[in-house]
């Protein structure tokens, strides 16, 4: 699955220790996940998917960070044909952003699907309240409690509360995986499915992961690694299919929100290509030298193959450390496997670089900081 052009070494006896660590976190609830699925949920989803479709053109999702860009990441990827149409709203605070949300639903038949593990989250509680707004004039309060999904934790929060009085179908966020984590539970699953996402393939994909991704990964990790302690403190993830702009931004964020702490970790940042050849390309090229690149090179026709190579050879010409990730094929399976593949990468880096992958203490104090300007309410 994973290939690179230069050589490293493992220290075999910090990998193994580092993951028995991750085993043992309390937050590792992923790790196993896609080989221990509860099929009974996994049935329920599948059900409220296929409610969504029949009765919906549109599925609003409002989420931000790891309760939308995992999800968004594959079904843009993919872009099914066969499911429901998913907007996504409650991302940002932009009041013009809600209402080109709001009008692109117009008068169609939608449902929403609301994800918040927290429940308090203030993005996406105000895109909630305009939705539901929306909704309720549109169907009454009765029905329009009945195309509520709430995507939560399982036993607090101010989402939970809600959902448990008035009686929306509820999924839970386990207490053991966080946000970036949890492409592959409810978080993802549901509006994956309705969107016509192949569910089964996708945990399948992953499942095999469990086992086929752990000695890549190590590498990996141990790349990331070696490369930040030189002083190569950027990573650029490039892509040459414009489709998984998302994915780039869900790696942007898992890295990012997992490494980034106590002034530790590899920036991340991404481009697609050949298109950013054209604007970021000549700084690839010749600019500063404290990056290095990571090509995620999914399967692809022969003319992008070409750019492939021609980047490769000029980037590592022009003093790049270019490392490949080849994954299995641009297909749910192989989304899977990448999921799963990135996010043991980033545990095991993040451990490597000494700091917890699991929590987000900098995102906790931007929303404590939001929530004194703007007054409890
Ligand atoms: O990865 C994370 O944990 C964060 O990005 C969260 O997903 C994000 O802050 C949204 O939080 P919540 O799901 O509680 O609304």
């Amino acid at each position: 699955m994973i290939a690179t052009n230069f050589k490293i070494e493992i220290d075999e006896k910090r990998a193994e220790g580092i993951l028995k660590e991750i085993a043992r976190d309390k937050m590792s609830g992923w790790l196993n996940l896609p080989r221990r699925y509860d099929m009974g949920e996994f049935a329920r989803i599948k059900e409220a998917a296929q409610k969504i479709q029949e009765e919906s053109e549109y599925l609003v999702c409002i989420g931000i960070g790891g309760s939308y860009l995992g999800h968004r990441a594959i079904i843009e990827a993919l872009r099914p044909k066969s499911g429901t149409k998913i907007i996504y709203a409650g991302n940002s605070l932009s009041r013009r952003e809600l209402e080109r949300a709001l009008s692109e639903v117009g008068d169609a038949d939608f449902s929403i699907n609301v994800i918040s593990k927290s429940g308090t989250t203030l993005e996406p509680a105000i895109a909630f309240e305009a939705f539901k707004k929306k909704l309720f004039e549109k169907y009454g309060e009765e029905e329009g409690k009945s195309r509520i999904y709430a995507t939560t934790d399982a036993k607090v929060g101010t989402l939970h509360d809600e959902a448990v009085r008035n009686g929306y179908a509820r999924f839970v966020v386990p207490d053991n995986i966080g946000g970036r984590y949890s492409v592959l539970t409810a978080v993802g699953l549901l509006p994956m499915a309705v969107a016509g996402v192949d569910i089964d393939k996708l945990l399948e994909g992953a499942a095999e992961a469990v086992e086929s991704a752990v000695r890549p990964a190590v590498e990996y990790a141990t790349m990331r690694h070696s490369l930040g302690t030189k002083g190569y403190d950027t990573e650029v993830f490039a892509s040459f299919e414009p489709a998984t702009m998302f994915f780039n931004e869900w790696l942007k964020q898992l890295f990012g929100e997992s490494e980034g702490k106590n002034k530790q970790g590899i920036f991340p940042a991404a481009v697609i290509y050949s298109t950013d050849l054209h604007s970021m390309g000549q700084f690839m090229q010749d600019g500063r030298r404290n990056l290095f690149e990571t090509i995620i090179d999914y399967p692809t026709d022969e003319m992008n193959a070409k750019v492939v190579q021609a980047v490769k050879i000029a980037h590592m010409q022009g003093g790049i450390p270019v490392l490949t990730i080849t994954p299995s094929s641009y297909d749910e399976k192989g989304f899977g496997e990448l999921v799963y593949f990135f996010e043991l990468t980033c545990a095991i880096s993040a451990k490597m670089f000494g700091v917890n992958p699991f929590d987000q203490p900098g995102v906790e104090a931007y929303k404590n900081e939001l929530k004194k300007l703007m007054g409890e309410k």
